[in-house]
């Protein structure tokens, strides 16, 4: 990757995606020259990490708006909303940590999570996410981040025609960990048709926007062909030389874009604590 070419230390973290910027404490204010290419690297490297570092959430909060406005959090619908901690909040507690009633004190905080990309069954998904590690398990845990500019480079002609030009359904369902049933009234999930390709507004290239946990069916195909399509790519996409697995420290600051790459969450051991601050940044209307 270029090194100091924009005033950066950039570090390759796969030969297939991600970058870690080295000497930035970005608890202080960053110059705008120093911002951009920030911005560049990440949407380049479709994540972008910072060791080191110790912010409280205004900082993080400063940092995010680098590189876009900070998003609402989005409400699932009242069927499938069960107790979240704090949902006005923009800056979002991921934790298993109860408190003294054995409520949770944050949200998403227990187990593993398949391949899937934030707020794909909205018209506007977040652009990117942050997660910041507070606490973090001795084993397991990871985040593993998949790219989906490669998914589409991958994709062989036959299976690129079939999707070409098509819009997927994303769905998901708040109950589950695994997709959600289409045997239900979709009004009571969040849903959205999106396109299966997606041009990346930043750098021009594009994506294959599918993921085997929330993409339900691609137009003009059956439940069953589509569910074949789906696993087709998500079989590309999930394939272990296309992703990274981060292994958390506390102090690590990771953005990623949700328009090209999937991220995806291992298991770790019950009784130990996983405390991470996420933050998410607006996205505009897919093409
Ligand atoms: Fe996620």
């Amino acid at each position: 990757m270029r090194d100091g070419e924009l005033g950066l230390n950039l570090v390759a973290l796969s030969t297939t995606i991600g970058i870690e910027v080295r000497g930035l404490d970005v608890s202080q204010p960053i110059d705008p020259t120093i911002g951009y290419a920030l911005r560049q690297a990440w949407a380049e490297n479709s994540i972008l990490l910072v060791r080191n570092q110790d912010l409280t959430d205004d900082e993080q909060f400063a940092y995010a708006r680098i590189y876009g406005e900070v998003a609402a959090r989005i409400k699932p619908p009242v069927e499938k909303r069960g107790f979240r901690a704090d949902p006005d909040n923009p800056m979002q507690l991921v934790t298993n940590e109860l408190d003294d009633e054995g409520k949770p004190v944050g949200s998403l905080g227990d187990g593993e999570m398949w391949f899937h990309t934030d707020k794909c069954y909205v018209e506007k998904p977040h652009r990117a996410s942050f997660l910041y590690a507070v606490e973090i398990p001795s084993e397991g845990g990871h985040t593993k981040f998949a790219s989906l500019y490669n998914g589409y480079d991958l994709l062989p002609e036959a299976l690129s025609q079939k999707l070409e030009g098509r819009k997927v359904l994303q769905m998901y369902d708040y109950t589950k960990t695994e997709p959600g049933s289409l045997d239900q009234p979709l009004e009571n999930l969040l849903h959205y048709w999106q396109p299966v390709f997606v041009t990346n507004p930043d750098t021009g290239r594009k994506a294959v926007y599918i993921s085997r946990l929330m993409s339900m069916r691609i137009e003009g195909y059956s439940d069953d062909e589509s569910r074949a399509l789906i696993n087709q790519v998500a079989d590309i996409v999930e394939a272990p030389d296309n992703f990274y697995e981060h292994v958390w420290r506390p102090g690590d600051i990771i953005i990623w874009d949700n328009l090209s790459c999937l991220h995806a969450r291992t298991d770790w051991p019950r009784e130990q604590r996983r405390t991470l601050r996420r933050v998410t940044i607006e996205g505009e209307a897919l093409a």
